[in-house]
């Protein structure tokens, strides 16, 4: 499973990444704690990003498409990883387009989740207090006055990527004002919806009774030809419509964006399921 987790500073990516990556055993790739291990560990990159960080901007595009391109090459992202925090810019979802490509490997969604301003500071005052109590530095980023500049760069640079996802019909967003337990459960709900995770309640049935229509298809066609007729056309089209149709329905879910449409994918997948066993 390949993921992205978009949303302004608090929304929730780095929560929900923890819990999925251990759910699906995944890797989670964040190119803020990357940057901030570099500021750390005081190296080139991050003695160029330190200062950028602190104001709340954004670190050059080059430098974090290096980053993310030097990480995808590296043997445990076999499984699958989330992006959380990149791309960020139009650039980035360019170059993460291309890196993909020359790898050989496809993006299943970009997930937003989309959380009221209001609740943002709050959250980040939370994290600071539980970042206190566990006796860790605090982020020099987690100020009032940091995070509205950080929500600036995000609604100028980083929230034209909606556009840029939907229309490539990968964006499902997912309503972040809900519990923590909540919105994991969503996501979960929609990467199944959407075939990137399986499940009991909605991949096997649909499976096994994929295989009871395309099965006697293919047996009749195979008969048909050993008797030297043509196959029946009925029988040839039932096996393809069964399987081509599926991706379409929910695929199709995955375009536009708002919770609604999230739901869609969910009920898309039943339908199908549903006339699938009825088939
Ligand atoms: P980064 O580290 O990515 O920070 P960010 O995007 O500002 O996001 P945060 O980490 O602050 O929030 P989050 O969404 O992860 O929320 P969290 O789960 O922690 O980037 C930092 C900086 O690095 C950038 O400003 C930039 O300078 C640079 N950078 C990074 N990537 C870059 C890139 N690609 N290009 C250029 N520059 C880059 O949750 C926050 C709190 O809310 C927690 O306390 C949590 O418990 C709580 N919470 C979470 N979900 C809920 C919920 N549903 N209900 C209630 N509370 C919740
Ligand atoms: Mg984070």
């Amino acid at each position: 499973m390949r993921l992205i987790l978009l949303g302004p500073p608090g929304a929730g990516k780095g929560t929900q990444a923890q819990r999925l990556i251990h759910k699906h055993n995944i890797v989670q790739l964040s190119t803020g704690e990357m940057l901030r291990a570099a500021v750390a560990a005081q190296t080139p990159v991050g003695l160029r990003a330190k200062d950028i960080m602190a104001s709340g901007g954004l670190v050059p595009d080059e430098i974090v498409i290096g980053i993310i391109s030097d990480r995808l090459d590296q043997p445990d992202m076999k499984n699958g990883f989330i992006l959380d925090g990149f791309p960020r810019t139009v650039p980035q979802a360019e170059a993460l387009d291309d890196l993909l490509r020359k790898k050989h490997m496809r993006l299943d969604a970009v997930i937003e989740l989309r959380v009221n301003e209001s609740a943002l500071l709050s959250r980040v005052e939370t994290r600071v207090a539980e970042m206190r109590a566990r006796g860790e530095e605090v982020r020099i980023d987690d100020t009032p006055e940091v995070l509205s500049k950080r929500l600036a760069s995000y609604r100028s640079l980083t929230e034209p990527l909606i556009h840029y996802y939907s229309e490539r019909r990968k964006l499902l967003t997912v309503d972040g004002m809900m519990t923590i337990e909540h919105v994991t459960r969503e996501i979960n709900r929609i990467l199944a919806a959407i075939g990137a995770v399986e499940t009991r309640t909605t991949r096997k049935p649909a499976r096994m009774a994929a295989r009871k229509t395309v099965r006697p298809a293919r047996k009749a066609a195979k008969v048909a030809k050993k008797a030297g007729k043509k196959p029946a056309k009925t029988a040839r089209k039932a096996g393809k419509a069964t399987s081509g149709r599926t991706r379409k329905t929910v695929r199709g879910s995955a375009k536009g964006s708002g919770k609604g449409l999230a739901r869609q994918g969910g009920k898309a997948a039943k339908k199908v399921t549903k006339k699938r066993a009825k088939a």
